[in-house]
This record gives C-alpha cells, sequence and structure tokens, in this order.
C-alpha cells in the first residue's frame, strides 16, 4: 500500500480518477480512497490546506491504512528566482517556515521534541520521482528545500526571507506537517510539488491562472512513476 495526500481535490482527483476497485473510509472529516493504482495498492486523501490539516491527515492514513511510503503532491510557490510556473520541485528535506522559537535561542524552523528544522525525504524515493520526472519531455526539475507554513506567500520580501532563512526552492503549505507526521511515524515519505506561481506580488493573478495545470503536471509524474515500476 501506498499514500498519496494532496491539499486540494484539484491536486489528486487525476489520480482518483484513475482508482480501479475503490473503497471509501472516513476519519473524522477526512476521506480517504482506497484500491488499485496503476497495478500498485494505494490509498489518496485530500487533506485540506494547512499544516495541522495535513498532519492529522497523515497520522490517520499510517494508523488505518500503514502505507509503505507516503507521498504529498501538488501544487508549490516558487522560492527562487531559478524556479518558474511550470517547473517540478522534489523535495531532499522540508521545513516548517513559520515555526519559531528563536527569542528562546532556537534556530528559526526549530521543532523542538523532535529536534530537528529539516525533516527528511526517503532519498530513494526522491530519486525514483527525479528519474520519472525527467522523463517527461520539456519539464523542468529541482531538487532541494521545499518550506511550508500556514501562509499563502505573495510578496518578494516574504519569498526572500523564506530563501534567505531555509535556501527553499519552493513554498506551500502542508509538505514539512506530512513530513513531521511521516517521521514520528517510521514512515517514508517525498513532497513532490509543480510551481504555479511566484510567490511574490503577481502570485493572486498566477495562481489562479495555473494552478489546474501546475496540479496536473505532478500527477502525471507520479502516474509515470507508478507505471514503470509496476511494469518492473
Ligand atoms: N501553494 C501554491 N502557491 C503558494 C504560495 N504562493 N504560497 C503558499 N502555498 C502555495
Amino acid at each position: 500500500m501506498i499514500g498519496l495526500i494532496g491539499a486540494m481535490s484539484v491536486e489528486i482527483e487525476a489520480l482518483e480518477g484513475r482508482l480501479e476497485e475503490r473503497e471509501e473510509t472516513r476519519i473524522g472529516m477526512h476521506r480517504f480512497v482506497s484500491g488499485r493504482l496503476f497495478g500498485h495498492e494505494a490509498v489518496l486523501a485530500v487533506c485540506g490546506p494547512g499544516k495541522v490539516n495535513a498532519a492529522l491527515c497523515a497520522q490517520a492514513m499510517i494508523l488505518r491504512f500503514q502505507p509503505e511510503w507516503v507521498l504529498n503532491l501538488g501544487v508549490a510557490g516558487s522560492g527562487e528566482s531559478g524556479v518558474g510556473i511550470g517547473d517540478m520541485v522534489i523535495a531532499d528535506a522540508a521545513v516548517q517556515h513559520d515555526m519559531d522559537t528563536s527569542p528562546l535561542g532556537d534556530p528559526p524552523g526549530y521543532v523542538s521534541m523532535v529536534g530537528l528544522t529539516e525533516f527528511p525525504c526517503d532519498a530513494d524515493l526522491a530519486a525514483r520521482l527525479l528519474r520519472a520526472a525527467g522523463k517527461v519531455e520539456g519539464m523542468r526539475v529541482h531538487r532541494g528545500i521545499v518550506a511550508t507554513g500556514d501562509q499563502f506567500i505573495h510578496s518578494a520580501e516574504q519569498r526572500t526571507r523564506i530563501h534567505d532563512l531555509f535556501r527553499a526552492k519552493a513554498v506551500e503549505m502542508e509538505g514539512a506537517a506530512v513530513a513531521h507526521a511521516c517521521l514520528m511515524n517510521g514512515t517514508p515519505c517525498a513532497i513532490l510539488r509543480s510551481i504555479s506561481d511566484n510567490a511574490d506580488g503577481g502570485s493572486d493573478m498566477d495562481y489562479p491562472a495555473f494552478v489546474t495545470l501546475a496540479a496536473a503536471h505532478s500527477q502525471r509524474v507520479v502516474g509515470s512513476l507508478l507505471t514503470e515500476e509496476a511494469a518492473q
């Protein structure tokens, strides 16, 4: 069983449409659909935006379905100028850019108890996603830090701050929360994001224009990864 989590329906509905032998399970307000996806046992969920929605969804998914790994896929704002709309970002690790106990002497983003700033993603899964994304013609693929927070980033100042602190290639609202839940349960995870906007003053215009296309991009990469791995 593999687990796929998107924040919004548009981020998983193309994959959900390919799910066979589907079964629905509700846990609290989250709906999980499981079945066969390109030859793999899979469970999919829309977690809703933000870190708490994402962590709750990942935790429930892990406890109920015990997935081998969990992938958070969807769209993101660009974290730096070399990463453009339509590009793909695959996380090596994710940070919670709005976690801040620095007045108490901790580094920005540091999460006490876990004792980490960067939540690691599974290197092997990231490499497999990178290979799958690299095969999509014309797609530019980046690998690095994804920064997560409970804010839609829409100014050059906010984006620069996050980049200066964490070297983020993409900014979004769920990835590090999924990675956090996965780490606490010993479940490998990955984050795959396609860029819908530049997280600057134009992002309120760019996001609605490109969200559907960007969401389709990341689902296409997952589809090709699963198809290829089922054939092996
Ligand atoms: N997801 C897509 N674009 C985003 C942005 N600019 N900020 C946060 N999450 C996003």
